[in-house]
């Protein structure tokens, strides 16, 4: 980052987040370097002061997201990583950028997109920007008005997925990469690269970028991550409709306290809790191994023992439900988040089972479940609840988002955290496209039934339900 932002030429760096200087290191020895920072952390400016002291740096001791009004040349920088709804001072950061860029900063963004929207309103003009950055911005709602910033004067050079990020950040939870921006000069496209390892940095702009994407393509509200995918294509609009022209996913029952709610059958036996108290309920993803779900798929669950029912009552309850909320308000069930602000804390939410199942969190590919029994589901699964219309159509549904081409499609709204490890909200989900109805009406019940049927043997659908839904993705050379 260090070296390709010096090759703008100019012989000065500032990094508003300058902690123990990992970014000043690399030119720490070079005479010539004008070094400049900030930092909040009174803490590291004593190191700075103290024993680091005779290195020619110059930190301001200041709150970076507080102080206007400067201009630089170069900037680098990785900043820290906070969601804004823990920051505490939110409310004044979020003045100072309607007051100083005009921006209104949604309250989901975090103080990195917040260090970068500023940074770049504070280049010179005659130098570059280097940013580490955790990518979940790129296919969220609050990044919308940072991709806007990043490309409206067509001086965003690449933007770099480091896929080795748990080589670089441990602890990283969410996808990490860098983000290069010429301000000198202008781009008409902008590169999307995949660094695998840390080596392959080097000299990873002159490789091929995964994905190379025209300035005037590049849509502020879509979603970028995509760009990181090989093969990437666009869907053909007339064809498709968001998913919740059929129904909606929504989350599944969070209870608060598994290990209250959840009870094995042995122990429901035990308690002498039966009957309507005690509901069906996938409880762990790990429960469902196959993609069509059926009512004798949870009889061997019940068989094994596995913990596959939901406490279930209201207000009136028999005896042994009674005992059984006593002993759970002796442990302190009572007073968990979620189980103290409901009325009575003992009475979980009331859902319908949900025929679809989508797992949450996902490596490698969704976990999507045709649900044929009537269990319920807790969050581990989104549940799908069909209109009027979607009523008709949740066998093709169902083929749809298990074909290679839905998922291919699905996945873009995924967002993506470090790890591979990918997570699917409901709202996301909801606005996924799908095949309108004349799509889905070209297959017939006959043919419906078949590609459910192997898939319920082999565990994905037919060949050529995928080559089907095809029809919904047009080829994309970028
Ligand atoms: C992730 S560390 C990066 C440190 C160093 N530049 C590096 O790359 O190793 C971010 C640094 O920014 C500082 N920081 C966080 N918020 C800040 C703010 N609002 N103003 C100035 N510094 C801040 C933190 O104290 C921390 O030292």
């Amino acid at each position: 980052m260090v070296r390709w932002v010096l090759e703008s030429g100019q012989r000065t760096l500032f990094d508003p987040g300058f902690g123990m200087g990992a970014l000043f290191d690399p030119v720490a020895d070079d005479p010539g370097m004008v070094f400049a920072g900030s930092e909040k952390d009174s803490k590291i400016l004593d190191f700075w002061t103290g024993e680091a002291g005779g290195r020619k740096v110059e930190i301001e001791h200041e709150d970076y997201l507080l102080s206007w009004g400067k201009s630089h040349a170069n900037i680098v920088c990785n900043p820290s990583y906070m969601r804004f709804q823990k920051f505490i001072g939110r409310d004044s950061v979020f003045k100072a950028f309607v007051d100083n860029l005009g921006l209104r900063l949604s309250g989901y963004t975090n103080t990195a997109s917040a260090f970068l929207l500023k940074s770049l309103s504070e280049l010179n003009g005659s130098g570059r920007l280097a940013y580490i950055m955790p990518l979940e911005f790129l296919n969220t709602g609050y990044g919308i008005i940072v991709k806007k910033r990043l490309i409206e004067s067509g001086h965003l050079v690449s933007i770099i997925n480091l896929k080795c990020e748990k080589d670089i950040f441990p602890d990283a939870i969410t996808s990490v990469g860098i983000i290069l921006y010429d301000a000198c000069r202008q781009y008409s496209h902008v590169d999307f690269h995949i660094a695998d390892s840390i080596s392959s940095l080097k000299n990873i702009l002159e490789c091929q970028p995964t994905t190379r994407v025209a300035l005037d393509r590049l849509n502020p509200e879509s979603k970028w991550l995509s760009y990181f995918q090989k093969n990437t294509f666009d869907i053909n609009h007339r064809m498709a409709v968001p998913l919740n022209y059929y129904g909606h996913f929504s989350r599944g029952i969070a209870t608060g306290a598994n290990e209250f709610f959840v009870l094995k059958p042995s122990r429901a036996e035990t308690l002498g809790i039966n009957g309507p108290e005690v509901v069906p309920c996938i409880t762990k993803s790990s429960q469902i191994r196959q993609p069509v779900f059926g009512r004798a798929d949870y009889d061997d669950l019940v068989r094994n023992d596995a913990p596959v029912l939901l406490f279930c009552v209201s207000k009136t309850h028999s005896k042994h439900a009674a005992d059984y909320i006593r002993s759970g308000e002796q442990r302190g069930y009572n007073t968990r988040f979620l189980t103290k602000n409901r009325n009575p804390w003992y009475k979980t939410e009331r859902r319908a089972p949900a025929p679809l199942l989508l797992g949450v969190f996902s490596r490698g590919g969704y976990k999507i479940i045709r649900n044929r029994s009537e269990v319920l589901n807790l969050t581990c699964f989104h549940g799908f609840q069909p209109n009027i219309i979607g009523m008709a159509y949740l066998d093709r549904l169902f083929l749809y988002l298990a074909s290679a081409p839905g998922r291919d499609v699905v996945s873009l709204c995924v967002r993506r955290y470090g790890d591979a490890l990918d997570k699917f909200e409901p709202n996301d989900l909801n606005q996924a496209l799908v095949p309108g109805q004349q799509v889905f009406d070209e297959l017939s019940n006959r043919e419906v039934a078949k590609a459910v049927r192997c898939a319920e043997r082999t565990g994905k659908t037919p060949g050529w339900i995928d080559t089907f839904f095809e029809q919904l993705m047009i080829p994309n050379d970028h």
